[in-house]
């Protein structure tokens, strides 16, 4: 099969000006080249082709932003800029973010691969709603009085209570998958908490990163509140999480680079929040209403191509009806729309890069060899982008690659079992914990089974339903702290407790 090429023909006015505009770091609220004068080149993993360069940056231009942060940190301001005005500023950037949109979208399917009509309608519109719902928490942000006994001072009478100030500057590395709304995860609980911030994106999707940069300048935020800088991890990503002028780093990727920015965190003992991989189970009841489990268990694996820290990549459907949901699984997976993001008509788009696309193809590869059978899939179209059709294995077992390792492709593995205990077992059987579902219409046995699960979200008859509203993170190895939700503004404050001799 062949892929027709991605039409930049058919883009906004806005998104070409961009694309062909000159792109440099956002720092301190003015564009500068990487101090190397060097640049990175951005691909369309739609065809391969370079449509954009960056600053390659490394630690001398992270120095600078974070001169930048830390005088913008202290500056009155920001410090003492009042609760309303700064959820005004972060309700005009969302303001922004709506009108641009169709730009945002576009944008992201040319960096990424990801169809651009699911970017807009997904992508972009929770990113809007992540900056809206933390817009309303600098006003809601209290702390709390407390009542002390201090056995020792009894003459004294005490008055004491708790703040929750800003954590200082924050370092934010950012992976692929999500651009826009990981940057808004990031970006968006860090300023309502008052801190500010250095962003930086991916080395493959640094473009709506540095759109963003736009509209926050426009938006009005004080210089340097918000810089962000282009790279690689192993320059810029490192440079942010070793530099001690960092007070927290926030990082969200693989498994392995969390535990170098662990590691790199240790210098100034910088606070660390990680959201890593997954390797996230669905589990299909025996009782499950099969018109919205199969396609359920469908999207799970191949929204956004697999490359979903959530993706339910392991699929267990109870023995009696495991042929029918997987041949419904098998079946959507062969009739995907395999495309370029801008065709409004794709269903699965490129992966993000051609590293990404071998690394998927070697795990399909040692699936084969292992003696896993291919049910739809395992190949690759004929393209020069970077795609990999959607894949069904069966005939798994936990010994196998396909089945315990993150793939962060469009591939799925599918197990039979017999009962509760064993899929209990099936299901925990991993090292990761991010995520998993159940597909029931058993009230009380969801209640029984949800809680046996060790993953930090359980859906039931749904998955990937990831909203601002909702703490998200990990147990296990899929990482440390949770984002979104109430808790997230708070992870990026220190409690401070004052105590007054009366
Ligand atoms: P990665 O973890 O290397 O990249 C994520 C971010 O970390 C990027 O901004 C990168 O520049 C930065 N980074 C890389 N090395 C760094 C270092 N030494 N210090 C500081 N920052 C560094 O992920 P990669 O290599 O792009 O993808 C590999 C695998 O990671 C994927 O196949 C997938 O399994 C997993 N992954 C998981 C994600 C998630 O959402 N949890 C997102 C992206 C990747
Ligand atoms: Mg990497």
């Amino acid at each position: 099969m062949t892929v027709a090429m991605n039409d930049l023909d058919s883009i906004n006015p806005a998104t070409r000006e961009f694309l062909q505009a000159t792109h440099h770091n956002y720092i301190n609220g003015h564009w500068h080249p990487a101090a190397s004068g060097k640049t990175l080149a951005v691909q369309d993993p739609a065809t391969g082709e370079t449509v954009a360069h960056v600053a390659d940056s490394d630690a001398a231009d992270v120095n600078v932003a974070v001169a930048a942060a830390r005088q913008a940190f202290e500056s009155h301001s920001w410090r003492t800029m009042k609760p309303a005005l700064r959820e005004r500023l972060l309700h005009r950037l969302a303001d922004l973010m709506e009108a641009n949109t169709a730009v945002l979208a576009e944008l992201e399917s040319i960096d990424n691969g990801k169809s651009a009509a699911i970017a807009g309608a997904v992508d972009i519109a929770c990113a809007i709603d992540c900056v809206r719902f933390m817009a309303g928490m600098p006003s809601k942000l209290n702390g709390s009085t407390l009542k002390p006994s201090a056995p020792f001072l009894p003459d004294t009478e005490l008055f004491a209570w708790a703040n929750h100030v800003p954590i200082g500057v924050v370092g934010a590395i950012i992976p692929w998958n999500f651009p826009t709304l990981l940057f808004c995860w990031k970006l968006a609980p860090a300023l309502a908490a008052g801190c500010s911030i250095v962003i930086k994106p991916a080395e493959e999707t640094p473009l709506t990163a540095l759109f963003m940069a736009q509209l926050i300048e426009e938006a009005g935020f004080p210089a340097g509140i918000v810089n962000v800088i282009t790279g690689y991890g192993h320059t810029a990503g490192a440079a942010i999480s070793s530099h001690p002028g960092i007070d927290k780093v926030t990082f969200t990727g693989s498994t392995e680079v969390g535990r170098l920015i662990l590691q790199a965190a240790t210098g100034n003992l910088k606070k660390v929040t990680l959201e890593l991989g997954g390797k996230s189970p669905a589990i299909v009841m025996p009782d499950a209403d099969l018109d919205i489990a199969i396609p359920g268990a469908a999207s799970g694996i191949f929204f956004n191509h697999g490359q979903v820290c959530t993706a339910g990549s392991r699929l267990y459907v109870h023995r009696s009806i495991f042929d029918k949901v997987v041949d419904g699984v098998a079946d959507i997976a062969r009739n995907m729309k395999v495309g370029p993001g801008l065709d409004p008509t794709t269903e699965l788009g490129p992966l993000v890069s051609r590293t990404q696309q071998e690394r998927v193809c070697a795990y399909i590869a040692a699936g084969m060899e292992g003696g896993a059978e291919i049910l739809a899939g395992g190949t690759i179209p004929d393209s020069s982008g970077f795609f990999v059709n959607p894949t069904v294995f069966v005939n798994t077992s936990h010994d196998m690659s396909i089945v315990r390792e993150e793939i962060f492709g469009p591939v799925l593995v599918a197990m039979p079992f017999d009962d509760i205990e064993e899929v209990v077992g099936q299901a925990n059987d991993t090292r990761f914990g991010l995520a998993a579902s159940i597909w029931s219409r058993d009230i009380s046995l969801v209640h029984k089974l949800a809680p046996r699960l060790r993953a930090g979200t359980v859906w039931v008859n749904c998955h990937n339903v990831i909203d601002a509203a909702l703490p998200f993170g990990g147990f296990k190895e899929s990482g440390w702290g949770r984002e979104n939700g109430m808790d997230a503004v708070k992870a990026f404050t220190e409690t401070q407790t004052t105590v007054i001799a009366l």
